[in-house]
């Protein structure tokens, strides 16, 4: 099995399964902490945004203002969706961007935006120590730190 690639209207997912021809190359994308990880899991996934809006009409394309909103939207709905499904799916920023656009072999109007691992809820006994020490609930802000009336806050 090898890369799939799905494009819709703003956004590119590239997609490798485990034992494909792509697991690899999409491996040595992630730095090394996530490789230790997500070498344990079924699929990963770099999600790619188009930075510019195609048009119908034959006009050049436009730059879209919300590209990343967009594909940042898409991944949301993948991650539910994936836990509906009965996986689970863990975004990753810890990736070098460069190397994921000439893997996946982005076309000049995407932008690499991160990388998604999927896969079934493992055993905490598979994990190495400093692994299982990083699988607890993260701390919230409290919302008042990061939703204002009208205007932003003075920090
Ligand atoms: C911008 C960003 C980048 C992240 N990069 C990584 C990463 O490279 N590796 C990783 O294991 N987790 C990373 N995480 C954390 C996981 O995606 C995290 O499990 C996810 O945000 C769920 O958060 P929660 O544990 O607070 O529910 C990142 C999170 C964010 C917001």
């Amino acid at each position: 099995m090898g890369a799939v690639r799905v494009k819709l209207s703003a956004l590119a997912l590239c997609l490798s399964l485990k034992g494909g021809d792509f697991w690899l190359p999409f491996l040595a994308i992630l730095n090394e902490s996530n490789q230790a990880w997500a070498n344990a899991t079924s699929a990963l996934i770099i999600v790619c945004s188009e930075t510019h809006m195609q048009r119908s009409d034959g006009q050049p394309a436009r730059p879209s203002h919300s590209h990343s909103f967009d594909a940042g939207t898409a991944w949301g709905y993948l991650a539910l969706q994936a836990l509906k499904s009965g996986y689970y799916a863990h975004g990753m920023g810890g990736i070098d961007y460069e190397k994921a656009a000439e893997v996946v072999g982005a076309p000049e109007g995407f932008r690499v935006e991160a990388a998604v691992a999927v896969g079934r809820l493992a055993d905490l006994s598979t994990l190495s120590e400093a692994q299982r020490q990083r699988e607890v609930p993260n701390r919230r802000k409290p919302l008042g730190d990061v939703a204002y009336e009208g205007r932003f806050r003075a920090a």
